[in-house]
């Protein structure tokens, strides 16, 4: 049976530190401040994002939400946008994805100061994360990056699977895991024999967003297993990528869902809210 790794154990870790470092920056007269935009309607991006709000207040953090309504149009988003640019209060600036399908997500992201775009989607901030030279990291892959830490899991030479290519988790897990050794193959909806790959995967990243995809015969006996998906079944029950039941008996650690990658999701966004005031505030 595996071990089950506990995000919420974990990223409670991750925020005591931080909520810490929050306490000694108050006394010099400085709280870190995170803007979160959601437009629309999406339930599941309301329950994201109201969480976002939680930690920040929970961590001593000012944060502030824009819920604008599914027919806000660009020009608003990016005006919103250039005044939290300009806003000293605010160091952090996150809209949640999706967005309503008239809006251009790429326009959005662009339009975010690199040193305020506390989810490391800019342009500016991923060719940082390419060349490993970096101020944020994506939340998500952070996150998952922090467990391995957490629980002594070396990267180094193992089989690295991700499933999933996209800018959110997919590719800069990808780049993550290769930062720390792993030999890595990135599988998505086009690859030939996608089972094949899994079952060769020392660590098995996936983030595809279908209920139970991996299933048994995808994963290999000892195999670390790190699921992303948090998908909502008929029954209003939150169900993985991973079939959990049949991967814990072969996995040597899993993920559960929920309460795996979630809460780590949300503790690196405190994170880089808390590293976003610090360099904003010239305090290193
Ligand atoms: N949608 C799903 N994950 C994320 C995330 O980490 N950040 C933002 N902004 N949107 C998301």
């Amino acid at each position: 049976m595996a071990k089950i790794i506990d995000g919420k154990v974990i990223s409670a870790a991750v925020k005591e530190k931080i909520a810490a470092e929050v306490r000694g920056l108050k006394e010099k007269g400085i709280v870190p401040g995170l803007a979160v935009i959601i437009v629309g309607e999406d339930p599941a991006s309301k329950v994201y994002v109201s969480n976002k709000k939680k930690a920040c207040e929970q961590l001593g953090m000012y944060s502030v939400e824009y819920a604008l309504p599914e027919n806000t149009q660009i020009d608003e988003l990016l005006k919103l946008i250039d005044n939290l640019n300009k806003d000293s209060k605010i160091n952090g600036i996150l809209c949640q994805l999706p967005l309503p399908r008239h809006l251009d997500e790429d326009a959005v992201i662009n339009a975010i100061l690199p040193e305020k775009d506390v989810d490391a989607f800019h342009p500016v901030n991923v060719g940082k994360i390419m060349n490993g030279d970096y101020d944020f990291l994506p939340c998500t892959p952070a996150g998952i990056m922090e467990m391995l830490e957490y629980e002594g899991i070396d990267v180094t030479g193992k089989n690295c699977v991700v499933i999933g290519r996209s800018n959110i988790v997919g590719k800069p897990m990808a780049m993550l895991l290769l930062h720390k050794n792993g030999t890595v193959t990135i599988t998505h909806s086009k690859t030939k024999d996608l089972a094949a790959f899994c079952r060769n995967a020392d660590i098995l990243v996936a983030a595809v967003g279908r209920a139970k995809f991996v299933t048994e015969d995808m994963v290999k006996e000892g195999a670390v297993v790190i699921d992303v998906g948090i998908n909502r079944m008929a029954d209003g029950k939150l169900c993985g990528d991973v079939d959990f039941d049949a991967a814990e008996k072969k996995a040597s650690y899993i993920t559960p869902v929920p309460g795996g990658v979630g809460p780590m999701t949300i503790a690196t966004l405190m994170k880089n809210t808390l590293t976003a005031a610090k360099k904003q505030n010239k305090i290193v």
